[in-house]
């Protein structure tokens, strides 16, 4: 590697160094974008070399040298998100504006903790918000301060959920002080239908402060507490049970313990199904409980007026938490979460007196467990500004339509098994079951056919163009096991604006081929294995 030089900040003297590495940049990156094959699987990943990449000097490099690094070490054993045969997550995040949002987000160095410091980002952000939360169906309060955005741009789904878990809790904290009860952490319960809600939101629970962990098993034995602060509700094709629902909540208050609030999602990590948000908000109003929705996934149906339906009453939800950077075309990070009372933002203040403690036109005032933050949301309201509501709204239909396509193609064909024949929006779950799989009633069946989609999914990811997604899940509507039992399900997403039906239709004709062939070396099942998430 070259000299680094004196100067190794941005200023004019530098700057046409910085401008012919930034252009080097851009085209490595674009080169990455486009490459062929387009993905590359972890495995093939040579951690030795990397290792010994990542190693730094004691004196530096040139810049143009470090893109070249860059360029030959790093990139190639990236996974391209957006190749068009990457059907695994729908976050493709390659919308040209939203990139270039992401790039000037860089250069920007706003700080969104004070209005002093972003007055113009911290506007822009809120107004972003309130358009936002006008999509979702809550009012949008007149643009006053920066609480009038009534939630905040967060770096992940997971900081959303927990951002809405945390103003339910203050909620309830209120509410039984005003009844003359004092809030019991060890006996507090969220009432969810777990399989199908995602992992992190039981570590939340966790962070704050919720279940009983920490207690032994003796302790917990003899307070009559339970370890986990969850409580479970049936699902029913993947979504929570409203009967079930109404039944626990019976149940826990049968306990003497209260209920924090009903965690919906709108949209499960793995096959996009969405509870019915009307009456889970009906069952909420009835028993007076905060009824909070994860749209990180589906939130995308908001967008589109043929698709909406879906979310049907989300208005009526306490809180709701959406996903751009999954769904919505923008890179890494960029979540967004709605309160439907923007007062409640004041669940977050230091001080409990006062709407927003010192300054309400800062965001860092009440974005929980984030103080200094980049304008993260430019990224978005580049990607709207430049694709406009109807050409967004265009982009959601597709996406459901592919997966309608995908599942027609399925059912036509016979080693192939739908796990969520309902399909929802955009996914589409399924399984390479031979047709020999029905014969007789062998007890080891699924067995053996979780092993075998295991296999064909290493086989598609590793020595394949296509990678998709599989997990261990719950088969909910009995497609594969009788029992609606735990199956490995090949899973695939649409969101991507590059893969068209012929890209799809390939990848199905891959796993049904894939599969004939790794058949053969499946003459007795092995056991499956558990625990894999989506
Ligand atoms: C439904 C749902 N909620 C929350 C999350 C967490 O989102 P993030 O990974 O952006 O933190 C995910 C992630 O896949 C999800 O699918």
């Amino acid at each position: 590697m070259g000299e680094p030089g004196n100067l190794h900040v941005l200023e004019p003297s530098t700057a046409e160094e910085f401008g012919a590495a930034l252009e080097a940049l851009i085209e490595s990156c674009l080169a990455f974008k486009f490459s062929s094959p387009h993905v590359i699987a972890p495995r093939g990943i040579d951690r030795d070399r990397l290792r010994a990449a990542a190693e730094v000097s004691a004196s530096g490099a040139d810049l143009e040298s470090v893109v070249a690094w860059f360029a030959t070490e790093v990139l190639p054993a990236c996974l391209n998100f957006s190749a068009p045969t990457f059907v695994a997550h729908p976050d493709a995040g390659n919308s040209t504006a939203g990139i270039l949002g992401g790039i000037a987000d860089a250069f920007l160095q706003q700080n969104l903790s004070s209005f002093d410091y972003s007055p113009v980002a911290t506007l822009l952000e809120t107004e972003l918000l309130r358009s936002i939360r006008r999509v979702v169906g809550y009012d949008a309060e007149e643009f006053g301060s920066a609480s009038a955005a009534g939630g905040g741009a967060v770096f992940g789904g997971a900081g959303a959920n927990f951002s809405c878990l945390l103003a339910a809790r203050e909620h309830l904290k209120r509410r039984l002080a005003a009844e003359g009860k004092v809030f019991d952490p060890r006996r507090t319960r969220v009432l969810a239908n777990r399989p199908f809600t995602h992992f992190s939101m039981r570590r939340s629970l966790f962070m704050l402060g919720l279940g009983n962990r920490d207690l032994t098993a003796a302790q917990r034995r003899e307070q009559g507490l339970d370890e986990e602060c969850l409580f479970e509700v049936a699902s029913n094709r993947f979504r929570t049970d409203p009967d079930d629902l109404e039944r626990q909540i019976e149940a826990v208050r049968a306990r003497g313990e209260e209920i924090m609030c009903i965690f919906a999602v709108a949209g499960d990590s793995r096959f996009m199904a969405f509870d019915d948000i009307t009456r889970l908000a009906e069952i909420a109003e009835r028993h007076n409980l905060w009824l909070h929705v994860d749209a990180c996934e589906g939130g995308q149906v908001l967008f589109s007026p043929r698709r909406r339906h879906l979310m049907a009453g989300i208005e009526r939800a306490h809180s709701v938490s959406l996903d751009p950077h999954k769904v919505l075309l923008v890179p890494y990070n960029l979540s967004l979460f709605f309160l439907r009372e923007p007062s409640w933002l004041s669940y977050f203040s230091g001080d409990p007196t006062s709407l927003i403690s010192q300054d309400e036109t800062s965001l860092g005032g009440y974005t929980p467990g984030i103080n200094s933050k980049s304008f993260i949301s430019l990224k978005l309201l580049l990607m709207l500004r430049h694709w406009g509501w109807d050409r967004l709204a265009v982009e959601i239909d597709r996406r459901h339509d592919l997966a309608r396509r995908a599942a027609d193609w399925i059912n036509s064909e016979p080693s192939l098994r739908l796990i969520n024949p309902e399909v929802s929006h955009n996914a589409v779950g399924f399984m390479y079951v031979p047709e020999t799989a029905d014969e007789g009633a062998d007890p080891n069946r699924v067995d053996g056919l979780n092993s075998l989609n295991r296999a064909i999914h290493e086989r598609l990811n590793t020595s394949t163009p296509f990678f998709v997604h599989a997990f261990s899940t719950r088969d909910d509507e009995a497609q594969v096991h009788d029992e609606k039992g735990s199956v490995f399900a090949l899973r695939m997403m649409f969101g991507n604006p590059l893969t068209t039906w012929s890209v799809v239709r390939e990848c199905l004709e891959t796993v049904v081929k894939v599969g004939f062939e790794l058949a053969a070396s499946f003459p007795s099942p092995a056991p499956a294995r558990d625990g894999d998430q989506a």
